[in-house]
């Protein structure tokens, strides 16, 4: 059994016969197509600590997939919920109009990093996000083509199912696909040329002669509505784009009369050590994309954009029933707040300074760990099979220390195009004893799965 620590603490072997036997129900009950990254079920958590059915203390390293940047259960966002619930839970925002949504947008206005006016589409998903973010970038430039990006994840609905890259685990078997979608390479330069003495400069010379590339032979750049792109890759393998990268980007767009979207939905809300990760580059968007932690764990999503393209959309052609909740609105005001009130993007560059540094120790001790990279606390390791070939560890021994991670004590998440990374999305509200524990149980993991190389 798996041994109690100062945080962790250990009453049954993990999973418990609790989370056991809550999984069987699951797995009876939802489609088998339904993952999950731990076979752990939880009741409750605060902070960067997450409490299992059986009584368990386990550390959260994967923070809801990033929507937990202010921590479980911040005192603050839980009572703006129960305060807005005992009011009014839900009324429709295409039917009347609410404080709390009209403030949320004014709020997120006031802080995307775009000059000059911008309007806010409040939506529930990520995914709904990007979606509304293309229509609108079509509907402002009578264009049909987006361009989007090896390795991206952009959601799950049809549009962005087709936006998002990794065919095996996202789209098998769902085609056809949306029409008007282009693929661009990623700046992903830890896998171009390898094997070449290039350097990073002209490795990434390659991947931008690739691009307008593109613009030549698979779509006129007069017919490109959008180009979609993560700033630092998620699901992709937490790979930030070079500077150099996006401003090119940024300048083929204005040239072209293109609509620049940044998908923040896992980047933003302070996760890099900034509000925004495109705040790192000298480029401002056109159209930002948040969810995620924008709501400190409750279901909402932005598009944030220029207000000359927002307003493009004809009446009728935006929103949903839970457009604007109020009480989703309520939640993430706070969270937003509390981003503000205690500097958790300056908590977010030092806490990912920490991880960094004991990241890369790791790597020095195990070559297993092909590559340590990210912004701020957005950070991931990625493991190999060979550091010489790059050869991608398999899936399934990527599986296992996930498993064996989360089963000595700390939730975790895998990522990558090819499934071999393992990313860091703790809390920000994590404190630095909780932060190196979680570690120690990652690095005895790696060092496990090392030594049956
Ligand atoms: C960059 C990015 N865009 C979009 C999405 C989709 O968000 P959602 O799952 O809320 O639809 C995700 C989800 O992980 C994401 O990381």
């Amino acid at each position: 059994m798996a041994r109690s620590r100062q945080f962790i603490q250990l009453k049954t072997e993990l999973p418990g016969p609790n989370s056991r036997a809550l999984i069987a129900r699951r797995e009876a009950s939802m489609p088998a197509g339904f993952g999950k990254s731990t076979q752990i079920a939880v009741r409750r958590a605060h902070g960067a600590l997450v409490e299992d059915v059986d009584g368990n203390i386990l550390l959260d390293f994967a923070g809801g997939i990033g929507a937990l940047n202010v921590g479980h259960t911040p005192a603050e966002v839980v009572a703006a919920i129960k305060a807005q619930a005992e009011q009014l839970i839900h009324i429709c925002a295409l039917v009347a109009t609410t404080e709390p949504h009209v403030a949320l947008a004014e709020k997120l206005n006031s802080i995307v990093p775009i000059s000059g006016p911008t309007k806010a589409m409040i939506a529930s998903t990520g995914a709904e996000a990007v979606e509304q973010a293309v229509q609108i970038a079509r509907a402002a430039t009578g264009r049909p083509a987006v361009i989007a990006f090896e390795g991206a994840y952009h959601g799950r609905t049809l549009l962005t199912q087709t936006l998002t890259s990794k065919y095996a685990l996202f789209k098998k078997g769902f085609g056809p696909f949306a029409p008007e979608v282009y693929r661009a390479p990623f700046p992903y330069l830890y896998r171009t040329a390898v094997g070449t003495d290039l350097s990073d400069a002209q490795k990434l010379e390659l991947v931008w002669e690739a691009f307008e590339r593109l613009l030549v032979a698979h779509i006129m750049p007069e017919h490109v509505a959008a180009v979609v792109i993560e700033p630092v890759q998620g699901e992709g393998g937490f790979i930030p784009a070079p500077k150099a990268f996006m401003r090119r980007l940024r300048e083929t767009c204005t040239r072209h009369g293109i609509v620049l979207v940044v998908d923040e939905v896992q980047s933003g809300m302070g996760r890099t050590g900034r509000m925004f990760a495109i705040e790192h580059y000298d480029v401002e968007p056109d159209i930002i994309t948040l969810a995620k932690s924008v709501g400190g764990g409750m279901p909402i999503a932005a598009t944030v954009g220029r207000a000359e393209l927002m307003d493009k959309v004809h009446l009728g052609g935006l929103g949903g029933t839970y457009s604007g909740n109020p009480v989703a609105c309520a939640a993430a005001l706070q969270a937003i707040a509390l981003i503000e009130r205690d500097n958790l993007c300056a908590r977010a560059a030092h806490l990912g300074q920490l991880a960094g540094a004991r990241l890369r120790q790791m790597q020095e001790r195990y070559a297993i760990i092909g590559d340590v990279r990210g912004l701020g606390a957005m950070l991931a390791l990625e493991f190999v099979a060979d550091r010489q070939t790059r050869q991608p560890l398999s899936v399934e021994r990527t599986w296992a220390i996930v498993q064996d991670v989360a089963n000595h004590g700390v939730l975790a998440i895998r990522c990558g195009l090819y499934s071999n990374g393992l990313r860091f999305l703790f809390p920000l509200v994590i404190t630095e004893a909780q932060l190196h524990e979680g570690l120690d149980v990652v690095e005895e993991a790696i060092a496990r799965a090392d030594a049956q190389r």
